[in-house]
């Protein structure tokens, strides 16, 4: 497999051919009528840190960060929790998008570790359960009513993919990779100069947190500012 060094910038287009542009969980975002204990469970009790927020007009949207990867709640006055409390895998006639979200810990005993900690805190954990390639926990973030797991990879996929099932898919056996050929080639790529981006509600913050020593530029959005002040001044 192929990385591309995002810090060496931009790679040519022709490079990124047959490599993997998704790198891995960057946010998943929910939905919470309240930050506070939101955050007293995903930053105090689970560990990640809070690393990022912004909030006006009635909502915020503060971010987690694990290791790799973030979490990020919207907080709005007419969110409501989950109430389904349907449980992590069972069927439901519901149209639903969205069923549970694994987080990974290191080893067994941070596995472990994790268990006596939400029990501690009065939180019901269902599990370990060996599910063959990893175990698991289950649990709800307890306010919000999400269903959360965390894993521990006890085995390591030597060779993919590593499939048991009674009715294979023909399109399973065609391997691990991305089979070209099924979707149409990209043949009006977007150039350079139209890799723009508009006004979000988030930009102004930028200046905010670089004034206040709270974040650092990027070196590629340096020259995209560079390029945007130099246009500006033309
Ligand atoms: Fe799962």
């Amino acid at each position: 497999m192929i990385y591309i060094d995002s810090a060496a910038g931009p790679a040519p287009a022709a490079a990124k051919e047959n490599t993997m542009l998704l790198r891995g969980l960057n946010h998943l975002a929910f939905i919470t009528d309240d930050m506070t204990t939101t955050i007293r469970f995903y930053r105090d009790l689970l560990g990640m840190q809070l690393v990022a927020g912004i909030g006006h007009d009635g909502y915020r949207h503060y971010f987690f960060q694990m290791d790799v990867g973030q979490i990020a709640f919207f907080e709005y006055d007419i969110a409501k929790p989950m109430t389904s409390k349907k449980f992590h895998g069972t069927p439901t006639a519901e149209p639903i998008g969205f069923d549970h979200v694994a987080l990974t810990v290191d080893s067994r005993a941070d596995l472990f570790a994790l268990k006596d900690k939400l029990e501690a805190a009065g939180i019901e954990v269902t599990g370990a359960v060996d599910h063959g390639t990893m175990w698991s926990i289950y649990f709800f973030d307890p306010h919000n009513g999400i269903p959360l797991e965390a894993s521990w990879d006890c085995i390591e996929i030597v060779k993919t993919p590593a499939i048991e099932d009674d009715d294979p898919m023909d399109i399973a056996a065609e391997g691990a990779d991305p089979q070209p050929g099924h979707w149409p080639e990209v043949t009006d790529p977007t150039p350079p100069e139209q890799m723009v981006a508009h006004s979000g509600n988030g930009s102004p913050m930028r200046e905010s947190f670089l004034s206040r020593g709270l974040a650092r530029i990027k070196p590629e959005m340096l020259e995209v500012l560079a390029a945007e002040s130099k246009s500006a001044a033309e």
